[in-house]
């Protein structure tokens, strides 16, 4: 029913609140480090129950967005494109995301010219690579990316600070049958027009549940692992015959990310 998926995850050991760079981030609103780590481990050892693979970044003392493990590149048949970060804070996690795959026994891992953060802006369907840029990738990256995977990419404008990432508003559920979730007011209209003329039958999501970063979700084709307080889409899903596991990764939403954004899918 569903296939065996490799996911990439980091630890939060150097997880911490110390900069802003989304509406989501406060440095003055304390983190709870162990609950962090309880939390993260409970998403990992929920993957390993379900069959997947879960291989291990190592975190970087001074990152501590580094536990936000899918920004770190796109990986597609076994091609790595790199990340490069907006933001300087978060730049030296790039190499770190390089140095793993090379080491892990991936080809081809290139080092992009332009801006994008993984799959934060790039998701994965059957037919397409679907872009965000808006707030993070840069609009070039998408012909890049293009051209490296050969994939037709489809860009969609993001205009709410909220959603600064695709991965925030938008989920994959099954490639295969091209199924999508997403929250329409996070896009332009133009992009919203796209995204109807691609997936007529996408399930859409209320605010409330995009609010609560519901759409920041990882699904294997059946099972949707979802940030728990997204109870608005857990009968949507199970009418579509996927069986949804809510996930509490409360300490996480406090950096802007959540199930999607701690998990980096390895696609060989
Ligand atoms: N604090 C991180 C940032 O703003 C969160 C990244 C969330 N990751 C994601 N895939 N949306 O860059």
């Amino acid at each position: 029913m569903y296939a065996a998926r490799r996911y990439l995850m980091c630890p939060p050991a150097h997880f911490r609140v110390t900069y802003s760079i989304n509406p989501w981030m406060d440095p003055g609103k304390p983190v709870d480090l162990r609950l962090a780590h309880a939390q993260w481990e409970d998403l990992r050892d929920r993957y390993r129950a379900l069959g997947h693979t879960v291989e291990i970044l190592d975190p970087v003392q001074g990152l501590p967005d580094m536990v936000y493990a899918a920004n770190g590149a796109t990986v597609v048949q076994g091609q790595v494109l790199g990340a490069r970060f907006a933001h300087p804070e978060r730049a030296d996690e790039a190499a770190a995301h390089r140095a793993w795959y090379r080491a892990h026994g991936f080809g081809e891992v290139t080092e992009p010219v332009h801006i994008n953060e993984g799959e934060g802006d790039f998701a994965v369907t059957g037919q397409w690579l679907l872009a965000g840029r808006g707030f993070r990738s840069s609009p070039l990256s998408h012909g890049e990316a293009q051209e490296f995977f050969g994939r037709p990419v489809i860009g969609l404008d993001l205009i709410d600070p909220r959603y600064y990432h695709l991965d925030t508003a938008l989920c994959v559920l099954d490639p295969e049958r091209e199924d999508v979730m997403y929250y329409p007011p996070a896009f332009s209209p133009g992009s919203r027009a796209v995204l109807a003329r691609l997936f007529p039958q996408a399930l859409l999501a209320e605010e409330q549940d995009a609010a609560a970063l519901g759409l920041n979700a990882v699904s294997d084709g059946h099972h949707v692992l979802l940030p728990q307080a997204a109870t608005g889409l857990l009968v949507p899903l199970r009418s579509r015959g996927y069986d949804p596991v809510p996930i509490d990764l409360t300490e996480l939403l406090k950096g802007g990310g959540s199930v999607k954004c701690v998990t980096a899918e390895l696609r060989t």
